[in-house]
């Protein structure tokens, strides 16, 4: 008689009907890492490998994630909350939030609207969005589905007068601002995208047929012949700064720096502002997460030029430390484009309400209700930072 009752607990036990329900509509979404699963599960593993890899064995990838753990919030009591503020002002113009879209490559592998959709995005929730050299849709385009204008990430090319050409059409198409990628220098170890591509059935050829020059077959080269040319300059230097510069009257940020002096070479080159970033954890394996790049660099250019941070960038909580520690303003990478490969448009736009709202209550908890109130005495890192 037990032995028939506990049976029959454990049938209605396994049934799935006491499972929770799988959460794969928009509206189950609770956080931008839900986003990831439902985008994992929709996308051809090669191209979700593409998203998710870092280099070796992806310590850099997650330490940019883990390291917010080890900053912990300082919250102060008894302040009027009742009205926030969550905008910043960049080279002028004034975004409602401090949350911007990074610039990353070939969106269209995600989803068919690809960077159009991601814009359009941007264009609902009012939030800045910096578009890729090797984007699958072209700056004008972009800028069309933004509604005003956008960044302009750049890759300098092996050929000068190919860069100069790419600097002048983003300067056409109304971008204020060009932000030159450092950080991708010569090759690079992407095993988990590796790991991935084995899971795929289907044949990369079949739609790369000729491999590397598809990837150099985007809108920004366009009239370009890019035989024998690389989308990566190996050669260019702090010299080169002053060069780049002249090619337009667009601001000059330079993404990619991990530490103070570099910052400072940056300000001393002429550029208007920096970007913390290790790529996502995609360029080189340093272990050593954007976060805790960040103090090293407020502390050398902080108050003179703008310092914006992106990588492992995951909760409301994680935009307010970087505050915090000094950061003008945060850019998010993969957590849109698992919104985009997920849902598209309307994916990327609840990534960022999710943020928004996290980041509110963020303000809200630790009683700063503008961006300005938000400061280093409002974080303690732990001892293991
Ligand atoms: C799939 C993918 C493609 C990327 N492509 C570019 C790119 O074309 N140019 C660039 O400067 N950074 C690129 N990045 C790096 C992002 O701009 C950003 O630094 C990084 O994604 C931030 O980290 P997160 O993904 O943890 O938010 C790419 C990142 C990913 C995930």
């Amino acid at each position: 008689m037990l032995t028939a009752r506990r049976r029959f607990l454990e049938f209605l036990l396994a049934s799935p009907l006491l499972k929770a329900a799988p959460a794969d509509s928009l509206a189950d979404m609770l956080n931008v890492m839900d986003f990831e699963a439902v985008c994992k599960g929709k996308l051809p593993p090669a191209h979700f490998g593409y998203m998710a890899t870092g280099v070796d064995d992806d310590v850099t990838l997650h330490a940019n994630s883990a390291a917010y753990r080890k900053i912990h919030t300082l919250p102060r009591r008894l302040v009027d909350v009742s009205r926030l503020d969550t905008s910043v002002t960049l080279f002028g113009t004034k975004y409602e939030t401090p949350i911007f879209l990074c610039p990353v490559s070939a969106q269209k592998a995600f989803h068919p609207q690809g960077e159009v959709a991601a814009a359009r995005a941007a264009n609902v929730k009012r939030t800045l969005l910096c578009l890729s050299t090797v984007a699958t849709a072209s700056v004008e385009e972009v800028t069309k589905a933004n509604g005003k204008p956008i960044w302009q990430q750049l890759y300098p090319t092996s050929r000068w007068d190919y860069t100069e050409r790419i600097v002048k059409r983003a300067e056409a198409a109304g971008c204020p601002v060009l932000v030159f990628t450092v950080d991708r220098v010569y090759g690079r170890n992407t095993e988990t995208q590796e790991r991935f591509k084995r899971l795929d059935s289907r044949q990369c050829g079949t739609c790369h047929p000729d491999g590397k020059l598809t990837y150099l077959r985007k809108p920004m080269f366009d009239g370009m012949d890019m035989t024998g040319v690389s989308s990566l300059n190996y050669t260019i230097t702090w010299r080169d700064l002053a060069k780049l510069k002249s090619f337009s009257k667009m601001k000059l940020v330079i993404k990619g720096i991990s530490t103070g002096e570099d910052a400072q070479r940056c300000f001393d080159s002429g550029a208007d502002g920096v970007v913390v970033s290790n790529h996502g954890g995609r360029a080189e394996e340093s272990n050593r997460s954007t976060i805790e790049c960040l103090p090293d660099v407020v502390s050398s250019v902080g108050g003179k030029i703008p310092v914006l941070i992106d990588g492992g960038i995951r909760r409301g909580t994680d935009i307010f430390k970087a505050l915090a520690l000094g950061a003008t303003a945060v850019g998010i990478g993969r957590p849109y484009v698992w919104g985009l490969g997920a849902f598209g448009q309307p994916g990327v736009e609840k990534v960022l309400d999710i943020l928004r709202m996290e980041l509110e209550v963020a303000m809200r908890q630790n009683g700063a209700p503008r961006l300005v109130d938000i400061n280093r005495r409002m974080v303690t890192l732990s001892p293991t930072f």
